[in-house]
């Protein structure tokens, strides 16, 4: 039976998704639109099977097909990146760095060392908030006053801490990442080297970021962001850390299964081999280069309106806009954005002193519009936007005292309730409707696949 005659309700919602996704100009960089091939593989009744373990060496039976299936996804992932082993089981990229500390460190006694979470690094490289910060000792490096990568500060902070791991990659840095420099680091203080490439997996893939395969041990990607495909994760051992250590491949293997998870989700094993397989089209290389070009033409843009780009621009598929120099904060940008067809997300900038539901920043990309072509020309109208957006909430002298927004304590309820009418408030600014209907208008010349 049909969903819509089982579940009128999830339909619906379905429905209602679909039409968001269409009307609006999707810029949070983590996300994409996948093909309908994607989708369908990941719709299939693969999602029916069990298949505990690895190909030919499963715990339940039935599973030539699955195993088909994997050793396929392994197969095309080995050859795109060019790494001679690779685990597509993780259900996405939290558990994947989860099974690589797992593989490699003990829990408590040996040290991680990742870019700080409020400089640009993800909750797993080491964030106390997260398990990575909690159960092994952590280590956080920070961008210089510029906004950069500074090699030589964290070639320092290495050798005074000795890491048994450094992790490079992040979550929101918009310059190229200098794998080189990363792995002559870690050879020095004879650490691992994981490079995170979530967000660039896609960009490297097309050529647009340099590959961290030759200068690292391990690396792992989602397979959800600019590489495309659907939620889920790749580990892959390179050359260089087999050289290392001959047991990575198993040891990362082990920890996975059974270490970590159950049965891996065989229908988004499939859908991860499709997204591999469009990867290595000759179109993928144009999209990959498009995204760049996209997101530089829009900095300059943005630049020219006045906008404070940390790091004074980008590199890659993302902006990270510091708005301290408007008189409006992350949270109030993203929700003005939102109300005008534009979804980006709110973020802590560096050295930010506001606090994270209130950063001072917004983070934005080019990856899922530049999936629906759009191009210079429209790069171009969207800076006009967004600069029509926030010059709409110079107006509103809101929420910019950090020590008025601390979650705890006398206020809170008083600072919930001005922020829900705030927000109903923002919904009905007939500026920002407007500029939405301008963006419907776009987005109808620029389908979703
Ligand atoms: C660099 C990086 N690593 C890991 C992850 C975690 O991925 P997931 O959300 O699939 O757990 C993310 C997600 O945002 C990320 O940006």
């Amino acid at each position: 039976m049909k969903l819509k005659t089982v579940d009128l309700a999830i339909y619906r919602l379905i429905r209602e998704e679909e039409t968001r996704q269409k009307d609006v100009l999707e810029m949070i960089p983590s996300e994409n639109y996948v093909s309908s091939a994607v989708i369908e593989a990941l719709g299939s009744v693969l999602t029916n099977k069990y298949s505990e373990g690895y190909a030919k060496k499963r715990y339940y039976q039935g599973n030539a097909v699955i195993d088909d299936v994997e050793l396929l996804a392994e197969e095309r992932a080995k050859k795109l990146f060019g790494v001679p082993h690779v685990n597509v089981q993780p259900y996405s990229g939290s558990p994947a760095n989860t099974a690589v500390y797992f593989a490699l460190l003990d829990p408590l006694k040996d040290k991680i060392m990742g870019l700080s979470l409020a400089f640009g690094g993800h909750l797993t490289h080491g964030s106390p908030v997260s398990f990575s910060g909690k159960y092994f000792k952590i280590v956080s490096y920070e961008l210089n006053e510029k906004g950069f990568l500074d090699y030589d500060a964290i070639e320092r902070l290495a050798l005074k801490e000795k890491p048994n791991i450094i992790v490079c990659g992040a979550t929101a840095y918009p310059r190229i990442i200098d794998f080189a420099r990363f792995g002559k680091i870690a050879d020095k203080v004879s650490a691992y080297l994981l490079a995170d490439i979530s967000h660039i997996a896609g960009l490297i893939v097309a050529g647009a970021h340099p590959s961290p395969i030759p200068h690292v041990h391990i690396v792992m990607t989602t397979t959800h962001k600019t590489l495309r495909g659907p939620r889920g994760a790749m580990i892959m051992v390179t050359q260089k850390g087999l050289k290392k250590d001959p047991e990575l491949g198993n040891k990362i293997n082990k920890a996975v299964f059974p270490g970590l998870q159950g049965g891996p989700h065989d229908n988004q094993t499939a859908a991860i081999a499709v997204a591999l397989l469009e990867a290595s089209k000759p179109s993928f290389a144009t999209y990959g280069k498009q995204i760049v070009k996209n997101a530089k033409v829009l900095a300059g843009e943005l630049t020219r309106y006045g906008f404070d780009l940390v790091s004074g621009g980008t590199d890659n598929h993302l902006l990270l806009i510091d708005l301290s120099n408007k008189k409006v904060n992350g949270a109030v940008a993203a929700l003005a954005l939102e109300v005008a067809g534009i979804v980006i997300n709110k973020n802590a900038v560096p050295n930010d002193p506001m606090p994270p539901f209130y950063p001072s920043g917004i983070r934005l990309g080019t990856p899922a519009i530049t999936t629906r072509g759009l191009r210079k020309k429209e790069m171009k109208k969207i800076a006009q936007w967004i600069n029509e957006v926030i010059e709409e909430m110079e107006g509103e002298e809101l929420l910019k005292d950090p020590s008025s927004l601390s979650s705890s304590g006398q206020g809170k309820e008083a600072r919930s309730a001005f922020w829900r009418d705030f927000k109903e408030k923002v919904w009905k600014n007939k500026k920002l409707l407007q500029i939405a209907k301008d963006v419907r208008t776009l987005c109808k010349k620029f389908p979703v696949p």
